[in-house]
C-alpha cells in the first residue's frame, strides 16, 4: 500500500488525488490519507506529488513510520475526495519545512 506522510501537511496540493484509478484518498483540513484496503498499489499517485509526501509502505523511513497507521486511521473519518481543488494558500512556504508533524489537524 502507498502511504502519505509528513511533507502533505499545510500544502495538500491534491495532485495525487486525479489519477487514483480507485478513488482512495481522504481529506482532513490539512492533510489527505491514503486507505489502505483500499489502495491497490498502482503507483501513479506518487510521482504526481509536488513534495514527494507519497511512499511505498515498505519505504517509509523510520521518522515517518506512525504515518502508515495515521493514514488507515483517518481515512475512516474523513470524506473522500477524488478531484483536485487549489492548495492551502500557504502551500510554498510550507513544503520545504521537515518539521511539522505536530501541525497535522484532524
Ligand atoms: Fe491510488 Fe494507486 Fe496511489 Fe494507491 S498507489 S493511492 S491506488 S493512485
Ligand atoms: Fe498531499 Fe502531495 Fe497529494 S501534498 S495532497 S500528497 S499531491
Amino acid at each position: 500500500t502507498f502511504v502519505v506522510t509528513e511533507p502533505c501537511i499545510k500544502c495538500k496540493y491534491t495532485d495525487c488525488v486525479e489519477v487514483c484509478p480507485v478513488d482512495c484518498f481522504y481529506e482532513g483540513p490539512n492533510f489527505l490519507a491514503i486507505n489502505p484496503d483500499e489502495c491497490i498499489d498502482c503507483a501513479l499517485c506518487a510521482p504526481e506529488c509536488p513534495v514527494d509526501a507519497i511512499l511505498e509502505e515498505d519505504e517509509v523511513p523510520d521518522d515517518q513510520q506512525a504515518f502508515i497507521q495515521l493514514n488507515a486511521e483517518l481515512a475512516q473519518q474523513w470524506p473522500n475526495i477524488a478531484k483536485k481543488k487549489p492548495s492551502l494558500p500557504d502551500a510554498k512556504q510550507w513544503d520545504t519545512v521537515t518539521d511539522k508533524k505536530h501541525l497535522l489537524e484532524r
